[in-house]
């Protein structure tokens, strides 16, 4: 089974083609943008079964553990300070602003998590009334994150919310975890990702 020039010259073009579509995948694919999950979260003034809770001395603050995940497999992700907003949503006609968290900017290695639990101080938390079986938090992350890769170094917004619901203890429920999604559209990033990629595809078949 002898190989003749052409034969040869479409082994070597398909080669090409091959490496130049894995070399764009890497390098222009668009990376993901970092998933953040509520892990954990108590709130120690709205745990009913703690009878200070009744009095104004109560203890304003929120706990909570959160996972940042950069799941991209090929890219490092750069976090400008990532900010995480808590506000308390006490009946449906009422959100307001309780807490505020700053984690310092840094970098993130691909598939690597990070997990953020602390402790923070809170204002004007009260249960709606003493038999609620829940309330509810939206939790707010802004930030901006650019990648290793050169195409996508540029750092780009991430602005992501989940409501989080506590039980008559202050506990996260379920205690699985939340995940926190994008508020406003999204998609958008994969569209241009997939134009660029048949775009180059093109040049290097022509
Ligand atoms: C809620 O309050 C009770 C009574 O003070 C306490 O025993 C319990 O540990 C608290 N729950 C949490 C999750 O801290
Ligand atoms: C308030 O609650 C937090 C978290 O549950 C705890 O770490 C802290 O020690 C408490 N502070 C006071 C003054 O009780």
């Amino acid at each position: 089974m002898a190989c003749n020039a052409n034969c040869w010259c479409v082994v070597i073009s398909i080669s090409v083609i091959i490496t130049a579509v894995v070399v764009v995948c890497v390098y222009f694919t668009t990376p993901s943008d970092p998933v953040f999950t509520i892990k954990d979260f108590y709130v120690s003034a709205l745990n009913l079964s703690d009878i200070s809770s009744t009095n104004t001395a109560v203890n304003q603050t929120i706990f909570f553990d959160m996972k940042l995940h950069n799941k991209n497999k090929a890219m490092g992700a750069y976090y400008d300070p990532v900010k995480i907003i808590f506000s308390y949503i006490p009946n449906i006609k009422l959100t307001f602003v309780v807490a505020e968290y700053t984690v310092p900017k840094f970098y993130q290695h691909q598939q690597k998590s990070k997990h953020v639990i602390e402790t923070v101080a809170s204002r004007g938390v009260v249960p709606y009334n003493r038999e609620i079986t829940s309330s509810v938090f939206k939790v707010e992350v802004i930030t901006k994150v650019g990648f290793t890769s050169p195409a996508y170094r540029k750092k780009g917004t991430v602005d992501v919310v989940a409501n989080v619901r506590v039980d008559q203890t202050g506990v996260i429920n379920p205690k699985k975890g939340i995940k926190l999604f994008e508020s406003g559209v999204g998609g958008l990033g994969l569209q241009i990702g997939l134009l660029i990629l048949s775009t180059a595809t093109i040049l290097v078949v022509t």
